[in-house]
């Protein structure tokens, strides 16, 4: 128990950041491109372009929190194969504070071939996101609009970090140093 404490309350920190607003639904890209502010523009949308860019710093805090967290805890608590993976704790974390609000976490494959054949890219935004990251962007984001307010979507990569990531995902030994593994997709409010 003692050991989760550690890891229990840097979670407890994202799930205070992260648990504002009101659940919404999917709907209609306005925006596309990591110059989506600029973008904005040229699709008629009107959104804020200090507030798309919070929203973005948002991602970035949350992205460092979750990938710091997944290193941590596969470094000090997982030895083997058995033992609970950051990667599962992720997913449940992630889907936890997906239905409690508007942002939105997925923790996603970029090789063809999940762990678990849920996590894969799973619309256009997904697909085009992991797409751009392994050619070689480290995130990919756009404005979208859901139920008349705007959100912002980003994906960012995942690399093989640790050797021991190999342990439970053995193909992860054919990625070249850097190219992404997989992706975190984010939907946050922009406000
Ligand atoms: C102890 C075994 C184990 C280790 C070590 C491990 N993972 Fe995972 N990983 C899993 C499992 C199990 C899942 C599926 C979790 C789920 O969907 O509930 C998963 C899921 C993932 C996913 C989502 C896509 C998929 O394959 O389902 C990514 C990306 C990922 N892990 C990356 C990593 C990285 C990067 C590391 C090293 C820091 C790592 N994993 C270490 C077991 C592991």
């Amino acid at each position: 128990m003692k050991k989760y404490c550690c890891l229990a309350t840097m979670l407890i920190a994202t799930i205070v950041l992260v648990a504002l607003g009101e659940p919404d639904s999917r709907g209609t890209v306005q925006a596309s491109d990591r110059n989506g502010a600029a973008a904005d523009s040229q699709s008629g949308a009107t959104h804020d372009k200090a507030a798309v860019e919070r929203s973005r710093r948002l991602v970035q805090l949350l992205d460092n929190i979750f990938k710091q967290t997944v290193v941590l805890v596969t470094d000090k608590y997982v030895h083997d194969e058995d033992d609970f993976a950051a990667g599962s704790a992720a997913v449940l974390l992630f889907k936890n504070i997906s239905e409690g609000g508007p942002h939105k976490v997925r923790l996603i494959d970029a090789t063809g071939a999940p762990y678990e054949p849920e996590n894969v890219p799973r619309d256009d935004f997904e697909k085009e996101g992991v797409k751009r990251l392994k050619a070689g962007a480290a995130t990919y984001d756009e404005v979208v609009e859901q139920n008349g307010k705007p959100f912002l979507r980003s994906v960012t990569a995942v690399p093989v970090v640790m050797k021991k990531c190999i342990m439970c995902h053995a193909h992860y030994e054919d990625a070249k140093p850097g190219e992404p593994i997989g992706a975190i997709s984010y939907t946050v409010p922009i406000e």
